[in-house]
């Protein structure tokens, strides 16, 4: 059985669908995009043109999900995810507690890096930029600055990585793979507060198919 057909059958059974689609295509391919553009940019030559023309694209591919994020699908909406300090904190205290809900979208926490990451991205890439100027062609702090942020971007990428993995392990939920094909797990009120998945052979419930938890894409 297909996962449309299973999904249908589950639903009209009174029960939640196995998965539900979360990453629209778009969301996706920006992602894996982005990385690529962003690794090639690290390992080309400094400053030369497939260098430049890396960064200038990695520019685009953000502005694009910066446009998307007003528009696009549901849970690439910055609506969904992004969250003012107080929710950080408080996600963060459940998270350590072992009590947060698993989330469809970005958690909280993760928003904050999202946001991280893009707006890293757009330094690194204006401050590369800005030595193509006759205004800054040559000037040191320029170039530092490109070279501290680009250094600080790679940090960060490996902290969202291992993040990746962690929270994947935590809510035995393979993230990284939902990146690629889009699908997670339908949230069950079985996922209890821990977010954990249901044991296995339990039927699954439906806790909340409502905007904030099951929403998804049609
Ligand atoms: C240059 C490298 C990378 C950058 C700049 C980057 C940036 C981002 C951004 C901006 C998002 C938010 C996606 C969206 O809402 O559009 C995201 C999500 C995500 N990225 Fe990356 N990423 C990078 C590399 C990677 C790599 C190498 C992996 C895994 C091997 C990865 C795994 C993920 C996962 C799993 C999510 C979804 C997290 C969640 O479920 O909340 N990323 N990344
Ligand atoms: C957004 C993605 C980008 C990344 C990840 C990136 C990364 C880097 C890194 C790691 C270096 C070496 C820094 C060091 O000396 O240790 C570098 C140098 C350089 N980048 Fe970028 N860069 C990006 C975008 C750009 C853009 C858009 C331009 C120009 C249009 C640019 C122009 C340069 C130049 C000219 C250098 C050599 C600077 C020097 O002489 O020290 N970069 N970049």
């Amino acid at each position: 059985m297909n996962a449309r057909l299973r999904a249908a059958v589950g639903t009209e059974a009174g029960r939640a669908p196995a998965s539900v689609k979360v990453w629209d295509p778009l969301v996706r391919l920006l992602h894996w995009s982005l990385a690529a553009c962003i690794f090639g940019a690290y390992l080309v030559e400094d400053g030369d043109t497939a260098h430049r023309v890396l960064g200038y694209l990695a520019l685009g591919l953000v502005a694009t999900r910066v446009a998307w994020g007003f528009v696009g699908s549901p849970h690439a909406r910055f609506r969904d995810w992004v969250r003012g300090p107080r929710a950080v904190r408080a996600y963060l205290r459940e998270r350590l507690a072992g009590t947060s809900r698993r989330r469809l979208g970005h958690n909280p926490a993760a928003g904050i890096m999202m946001l991280g990451l893009l707006a890293t991205v757009v330094l690194v890439g204006v401050t590369g930029w800005m030595q193509t100027l006759d205004a800054f062609w040559g000037v040191e702090w320029v170039e530092d600055l490109h070279a501290v942020l680009a250094w600080s971007l790679l940090g960060l990428i490996g902290l969202h990585v291992a993040a990746a993995v962690v929270e994947s392990l935590h809510y035995r939920e393979n993230l990284i793979a939902a990146m690629v094909h889009g699908r997670k797990r339908a949230v069950e009120a079985a996922d209890g507060a821990s977010g954990r998945p249901p044991h296995v052979g339990r039927a699954p419930v439906v806790a909340d198919q409502d905007a904030a938890t099951n929403r998804h894409e049609p």
